[in-house]
């Protein structure tokens, strides 16, 4: 699947991955800025945090309980927050359109 991410400059990096992998490895993995992962997907350190673009959060669905009190701990929480290495890309999710964040602490 295609993932776009929007850095906060506005910049567009377009990134294929293949499905399965997740939002966080997608950006890791292709030298995308503004995710940082120190915990590397273990739902532990919230630095992976994303906007999930507002016309594909029926697809990605809403965090669970766990994902959900880690995101009380990122900075600039809004309804479309998620942890990237909880959002697994499958071909369901071909073209997602995800924002980073200014910052991750
Ligand atoms: Fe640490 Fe997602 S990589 S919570």
């Amino acid at each position: 699947p295609l993932v776009t991410f929007i850095t906060h400059d506005q910049a567009e990096h377009e990134v294929h991955v293949t499905a399965g992998t997740t939002v966080m490895r997608a950006a890791i993995g292709n030298g995308v800025p503004g995710i940082l992962a120190e915990c590397g997907g273990a739902r532990s350190c919230a630095t992976c945090h994303c906007y999930v673009d507002e016309a594909w959060m029926e697809k990605t669905g809403v965090a669970d309980e766990v994902e959900s009190e880690m995101l009380d701990f990122v900075m600039e929480p809004r309804e479309t927050s998620r942890l990237s290495c909880q959002i697994t890309l499958s071909d369901e999710l071909d073209g997602l359109v995800v924002h980073l964040p200014a910052s991750q602490f």
